[in-house]
């Protein structure tokens, strides 16, 4: 992959000066669904997959962007001056996005940031560097709108690789917060910090217990025994931009005002998000959300929440049986209360709970296409290959792809 990112540099570019190599890696979500924009805890992990990228600084004020998955590889210049105001829903319009979001942060920097001569002109030097523009040629063996945060990953390669270039110190949960705000403002996608951070904080091995309301995590080694992580691709391709995302958001939002109303009302101490409460609190203020499916919808991120919770129990003590239930238990409640499966999630994750080895399997990231996740036994991985997989074929008339993946760290340098 580094080696095509480099090839389309070169035809894309020519022998720039300074080319350097960067990696940023996808996620699957093991636990904790549409929780992350609710308060919620998450609990993803870095995949060894991911997007390769070569870059190089220019002077000229333009951007220069290929990819060697989109368009065959075709390049495309901008004027760093002259950004359209909407980036489009493409793959530059996440580059491009990051490179803005990047430069927000260091025009906005904290006033104490800014306090000394030094500081100040440190931040100047940066953003006129930043203003100079790039190149940039990436290859990637994520699958694109599969559920595994490619969009998330391209952000972190790029922020990673502007304040690799220009000399800008952030921090990985920096990182992760200027990349999502590049989704949120420039993609226009109002998800949630998971993806973001799961890129740039991945530790090989190990899941991150993401508490998404003070961005607190705690790293699990996955020890997983005798078994494997295997995803599946349904091959639907899903969007976040389409309106089901923020409907669902909104709907989650709309559940927590009417909660914390109900709560006031009833003289309790509100909570400060949905996921704050306990599936017992949900029970007894939830009567105020009136419309059923937005009732269903808040039930599925509080319990998801409370089922991340027992999962990182669970693991750290080694009960794969426990875990995995949760983990199917998570993909019943994402179909039937949440609503973001669609036939062919659905039909991965009922066939793979029959098959032998299988500790849990459910939908992985947002849902209406893309992967599910399970956890399978290592010796029973070919089998649910072959019984998924013809299952598949059989019903929907097209194949699945599967992936024995390996847990990864977050963005690095190639050398
Ligand atoms: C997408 C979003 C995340 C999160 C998941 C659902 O992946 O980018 O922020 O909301 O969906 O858990």
């Amino acid at each position: 992959m580094l080696e095509k990112a480099r090839q389309l540099f070169m035809n894309s570019f020519g022998c720039a000066e300074g080319v350097r190599y960067f990696f940023a890696p996808g996620r699957v979500n093991l636990l904790g669904e549409h929780t992350d924009y609710n308060g919620g805890r998450v609990m993803p992990c870095a995949l060894d997959l991911g997007i390769y990228g070569a870059f190089a600084p220019r002077t000229d004020g333009t951007i220069g962007l290929a990819s060697a998955d989109f368009e065959s590889g075709k390049a495309f210049r901008f004027r760093t001056a002259e950004l359209p105001e909407d980036l489009g829903g493409t793959w530059t319009a996440y580059a491009l996005g990051s490179w803005l979001s990047l430069r927000d942060r260091l025009q906005d920097e904290p006033e104490g940031q800014t306090e000394t001569a030094e500081n100040g002109r440190r931040v100047e030097a940066a953003l006129s560097a930043l203003n100079g523009g790039f190149d940039m040629a990436i290859a990637s063996d994520l699958p694109s709108g599969a559920g595994l945060s490619s969009s998330a990953a391209l952000e972190v390669l790029t922020v990673t690789a502007l304040c690799g270039l220009f000399g800008i110190e952030l921090s990985k949960k920096d990182i992760a917060l200027t990349s999502q705000r590049a989704e949120n403002v420039y993609a226009k996608v109002p998800c949630g910090i998971m993806d973001q951070f799961a890129s740039a904080n991945g530790i090989r091995d190990h899941a991150l217990y993401l508490d998404t309301s003070s961005l607190e995590f705690e790293a699990i080694p996955l020890e997983l025994g005798d078994a494997e992580i295997v995803l599946t691709d349904s091959r639907v391709k899903h969007s976040l931009g389409s309106s089901e995302y923020p409907k669902r958001h909104r709907e989650c939002e709309e559940s927590a005002v009417l909660i914390k109303r109900e709560m006031e009302r009833l003289g309790e101490e509100p909570v400060p998000s949905l996921c704050s409460l306990s599936s017992a609190d949900f029970d007894r203020f939830s009567c105020c959300i009136k419309d059923p499916g937005t009732r269903r919808r808040a039930r599925h991120a509080v319990r998801d929440n409370e089922r991340c919770g027992l999962g990182a129990e669970a693991l750290k003590r080694g009960d794969l049986k426990t875990f995995g239930e949760l983990i199917s238990a998570s993909h019943v409640s994402l179909r039937d209360d949440f609503e973001v499966s669609c036939p062919e999630l659905d039909l991965l994750a009922e066939t793979a709970w029959s098959v032998p080895g299988v500790y849990g399997s459910r939908i992985t990231g947002g849902g209406f296409g893309g992967c599910t996740v399970s956890i399978v036994k290592e010796e029973n991985v070919d089998e649910f290959i072959k019984s998924v997989g013809e299952a598949y074929k059989a019903k929907i008339g097209y194949a699945a792809d599967f992936y024995v993946v390996e847990v990864g760290d977050g963005p690095r340098v190639l050398e």
